[in-house]
């Protein structure tokens, strides 16, 4: 579920942290500056992607949709020493925000923020990823899967946002976005290197395992 007035979200929100005061800024200034602040994952969500992120450990992450950068700097916690994440944002204004929220906290110079359409810069990054998180262009989620199964090490995670899609995905539906989710639910559950997982938090997240 998307931002509704929910008391057991509250809940969850107020007992996970705890939360780094970058990212209470930054969510604090994205509900202030941007007009669809619940693109961001949010609280509980953020704590998921940081928690399997420590246990990953990851060296090369890769993300799909920085938006104002929340979630890249909670799989940002979780990098190896020598780690480094690849985020990609589309839309020029939005990247600029978050550059200077990268800037502002402890991890602006390990992470590489890539502007342009993801889909045509992922042939230009070389080299397999520890962790990848696909949370920008929503329609397009079927044709990535395959091409980031590909970019995935043995035992990387490949973690989607958005697959249940406000409860859309889970039945008969005309939504489009939908029923690409639907298919991206359905490829990622079929594949043979892959298991997956769909948690129903917020508006569902996909963890798959590359084995
Ligand atoms: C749901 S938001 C990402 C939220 C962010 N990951 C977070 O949790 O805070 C999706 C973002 O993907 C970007 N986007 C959508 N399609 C894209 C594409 N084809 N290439 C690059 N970025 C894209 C949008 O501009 C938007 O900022």
């Amino acid at each position: 579920m998307r931002d509704r007035i929910d008391p057991l979200a509250d809940y969850a929100t107020a007992l996970s942290g705890p939360i780094p005061d970058y990212l209470l800024r930054l969510e604090r200034q994205t509900y202030l500056k941007t007009i669809a602040p619940q693109m961001m994952c949010g609280p509980v969500q953020g704590r998921l992607l940081a928690l399997l992120s420590r246990l990953v450990r990851p060296t090369r992450v890769l993300e799909i949709g920085t938006f104002t950068g929340y979630a890249t700097l909670c799989l940002a916690e979780g990098l190896a020493p020598n780690g480094r994440i690849e985020t990609i944002e589309g839309d020029p204004e939005i990247a600029a925000r978050a550059a200077r929220n990268f800037a502002g906290s402890p991890f602006g110079d390990r992470i590489d923020l890539l502007r342009g359409d993801a889909y045509d810069l992922l042939p230009t990054l070389p080299g397999l990823y520890d962790l990848i998180f696909l949370d920008g262009d929503k329609r397009g989620y079927p044709r990535y899967l395959p091409v980031l199964v590909e970019r995935l090490r043995p035992g990387g995670l490949l973690i989607a946002d958005n697959v249940l899609w406000d409860g859309k995905a889970g039945r008969n539906t005309t939504d489009p976005t939908a029923a690409n989710l639907q298919t991206y639910n359905q490829l990622a559950a079929a594949h043979p290197q892959l298991s997956a997982l769909i948690l129903p938090i917020r508006d569902g997240l996909s963890i798959c395992r590359k084995n």
